[in-house]
C-alpha cells in the first residue's frame, strides 16, 4: 500500500508507567469502539511485556476494571505457542492468570487459539472461529477494533519471525509457523489481518529492544530480517507505547514524552 506511515510514540519513564499507559490505551480504544460500533473486538499478544498491563486492567484498586466495557468485549489472541493452555509458555495461561481469572468476561467472549492441537489444525480452527465471529464472507478480512502487538529483540512481532514462511502468507487469516531458531511451532494472525485493524499499537519495553525498534522504524525496509516492518495499519497511523530504554535510539520525544515520525512503506 503506497504512502507514508505516521508513527506516533508515547515514551514513559519505566516499566510501571508503561504498563499504566498501556492499560489506559486498551480502555480508551475499547470505549471508543463500543461507542462507535456497539462492541470491541480486541486481539492481544503474549510474551512478558503485556502481563503488567493486564494485571492493572484486573486490579480493583485501578480505574480500569470499572471503566472497561467488559460486557461488550470480544477477546482474541494475535498468536499462541503450540503448547497446552496450562503450559508455562502459553499466552492464554499468562493472560488467564494476569487478567481473565479476575475480570467479568464470560467464556463465550474469550476466543483462545487451541495450542494443544496439531499446529495446522489449531490454525484452521482459529481461522474458522474468526470467520464465524466476524461473519466473514469469501475473502473478507476481519477488522479488529484493536490489535496490541509486542516486538522481540530480533524485530519479530506476533509470531512473524525473521525468515519464516508466515511472512509470505497473504491469503489466509491464520497460519501455523515453524520457528527454526526456537525449534517450535506457533500459530499467528497473518500481517494483512493485523494491518486491517482499526487501531494497532506496539507495547515495547526494555533496552534490548532499542536497536531493533530503531531499525524497524527508521532504517531501510528489510521485512525478511525485520518483520515488524510489515505492520502498516490501513488507517495510516501506528501507535507505539514505549519505555525510555526501548525508545533510546528513536528521534527524541518532546517534554511530554510524545514523539512522531513518518516511515516510508
Ligand atoms: C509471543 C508474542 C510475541 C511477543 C514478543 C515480545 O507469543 O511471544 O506474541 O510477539 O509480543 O516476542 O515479547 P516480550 O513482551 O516477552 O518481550
Amino acid at each position: 500500500m503506497p504512502g507514508k506511515l505516521k508513527v506516533e510514540y508515547f515514551v514513559k519513564p519505566d516499566a510501571a508507567a508503561l504498563a499504566a499507559r498501556a492499560a489506559r490505551q486498551f480502555v480508551e480504544v475499547a470505549e471508543a469502539a463500543v461507542a462507535a460500533r456497539g462492541r470491541a473486538r480486541i486481539a492481544i499478544s503474549g510474551g512478558s511485556t503485556p502481563k503488567a498491563a493486564f494485571a492493572l486492567l484486573a486490579d480493583p484498586a485501578q480505574p480500569w476494571l470499572k471503566r472497561m466495557p467488559w460486557d461488550r468485549l470480544e477477546l482474541f489472541w494475535v498468536d499462541e505457542r503450540c503448547v497446552p493452555p496450562d503450559h508455562a509458555d502459553s499466552n492464554y495461561r499468562m493472560t488467564r492468570e494476569a487478567m481473565l481469572d479476575h475480570v467479568p468476561l464470560r467464556p463465550e467472549q474469550v476466543h483462545r487459539i487451541e495450542g494443544e492441537l496439531e499446529p495446522e489444525a489449531a490454525a484452521a480452527r482459529y481461522e474458522s472461529e474468526l470467520r464465524n465471529r466476524f461473519r466473514l464472507e469469501g475473502a473478507e478480512t476481519p477488522r479488529f477494533d484493536l490489535i496490541a502487538l509486542g516486538m522481540g529483540p530480533d524485530g519479530h512481532t506476533a509470531s512473524l519471525f525473521p525468515h519464516t514462511a508466515a511472512l509470505d502468507e497473504i491469503s489466509r487469516l491464520v497460519v501455523a509457523n515453524h520457528v527454526q531458531n526456537k525449534d517450535a511451532w506457533r500459530v499467528t494472525l497473518t500481517w494483512p489481518v493485523i494491518n486491517q485493524a482499526a487501531s494497532v499499537f506496539f507495547l515495547i519495553g526494555g533496552a534490548d529492544k532499542a536497536q531493533a525498534l530503531s531499525e524497524v522504524m527508521t532504517g531501510p525496509r528489510d521485512v525478511e530480517r525485520l518483520p515488524s516492518q510489515l505492520i502498516k495499519p490501513a488507517s495510516g497511523i501506528l501507535t507505539l507505547l514505549l519505555d525510555k530504554a526501548a525508545a533510546a535510539l528513536l528521534p527524541p520525544a518532546d517534554a511530554q514524552g510524545y514523539g512522531f515520525l513518518e516511515r516510508e512503506g
